[in-house]
């Protein structure tokens, strides 16, 4: 592949952080950047700032939204699919973990590991042609609940 060719990514949890900061570089480099924004209010910002990138709504606790930013992203894309998945949204709870409400560990482990395995799933048999397609996901300890 040329180092100039215009590659199709999707970054997810783009609203702020390293997500924004990537979806921002890559939008300068001429790529073309799906954006994975949870909150409304983001996705305005985003538009904004970031006026060639497409923010798609995504929640990873909501199946149905990165489904559904799936198939517009294959309407999109076509046969070319997307060359690059950031698989970046999550958070961290910084507690330790005997410390940790229950309730909020679920609801961690829900984002952090159902969430953020579950949707690159239709991206992956929607968008990435064999040939082209990669993905990196954003992990650390510190992601992880009570840590
Ligand atoms: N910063 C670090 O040192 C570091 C180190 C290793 C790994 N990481 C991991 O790298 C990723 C980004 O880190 P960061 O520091 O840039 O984090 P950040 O500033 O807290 O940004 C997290 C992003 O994830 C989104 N997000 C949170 N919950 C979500 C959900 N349920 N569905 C969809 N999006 C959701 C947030 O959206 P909202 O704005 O709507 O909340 C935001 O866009 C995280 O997964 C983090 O665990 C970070």
């Amino acid at each position: 592949m040329s180092p100039d060719a215009v590659l199709s990514v999707l970054v997810t949890g783009a609203s702020r952080g390293i997500g924004l900061a990537t979806a921002r570089l890559l939008a300068q480099r001429g790529h073309r950047v799906f954006a994975g924004v949870r909150r409304p209010d983001a996705v305005a910002a985003l538009a904004a700032e970031l006026p060639t990138v497409v923010p798609l709504a995504i929640d990873l606790t909501e199946p149905a939204t990165y489904r559904a930013a799936a198939a517009e992203i294959a309407d999109r894309v076509g046969p070319a699919g997307l060359a690059g998945l950031v698989n970046n949204a999550g958070y961290a709870a910084p507690a330790p973990l005997e410390f940790l409400p229950l309730d909020d560990l679920r609801a961690q482990l829900e984002v952090n590991l159902v969430g953020s395995s579950g949707s690159p799933r239709p991206c992956s048999r929607c968008c990435a042609r064999p040939a082209a397609g990669s993905s990196t996901s954003r992990r650390s300890a510190a992601s992880w609940p009570g840590r």
